[in-house]
């Protein structure tokens, strides 16, 4: 385990087992169709990569840079948009990827905007859902849910601390100390 983690949340062998589900369950809801697989760099990158390569269907990929926190651990509420789709969405199936959803303004002000543009169905895969962090104003529902976490601050498998640990293959809860001290 890294140094400057507490503990473990989530092991390497139970996040393969859950994207191996999920990706199961996306598969025989679009059975037959094509989907396009929206990346939200750059926390979803990991879960991206492992949950494509298990989804048994015609797949597109696009990439979206949203951005919503300053340096820190808080939500600052206030929604950036960075990087657009690089492709059309109209009338397409359309999987959003995300690392976590935690006050959840970040998924409303994409799925709100991913609405307007005529997406034949628009559903949303989270590999970690903090619920007791939601916001009034939060109006998603998660399709995919990987792992309901605790209200703690999480990183690795794509989740960073002021862009560190993204690379770590498990979800480790960060010492307090490491975030405190700052
Ligand atoms: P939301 O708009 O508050 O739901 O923010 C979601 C984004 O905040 C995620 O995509 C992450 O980048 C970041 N985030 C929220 N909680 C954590 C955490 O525990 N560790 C690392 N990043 C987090
Ligand atoms: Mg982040």
């Amino acid at each position: 385990m890294h140094k400057d983690l507490d503990k473990v949340l989530i092991s390497e062998e139970e996040i393969r087992a859950k994207v191996k589900e999920l990706a199961a369950k996306i598969t025989e809801d679009f059975k037959g169709e094509q989907l396009t697989v929206v990346c939200i760099l750059k926390g979803s990158t990991v879960f991206f990569a492992d949950l494509v390569r298990e989804i048994q269907l015609d797949t597109v990929f696009d990439f979206m840079i949203v951005k919503s926190y300053g340096g820190g651990t808080e939500s600052s509420g206030n929604v950036r948009f960075v990087k657009d789709l690089d492709e059309s969405i109209t009338g397409k199936n359309v999987l959003i990827v995300e690392d976590i959803i935690d006050s959840g303004l970040t998924l409303t002000f994409l799925k709100n905007n991913l609405i307007t543009r005529g997406a034949k169905a628009l559903k949303i895969c989270t590999l970690l859902d903090k619920p007791e962090r939601r916001k009034a104003g939060a109006t998603i529902t998660v399709d995919y849910c990987g792992f309901t976490i605790p209200n703690e601050f999480v990183v690795g498998y794509g989740l960073d601390y002021n862009e560190s640990y993204r690379n770590l293959p498990y979800v480790g809860i960060l010492k307090p100390e490491i975030y405190t001290n700052v």
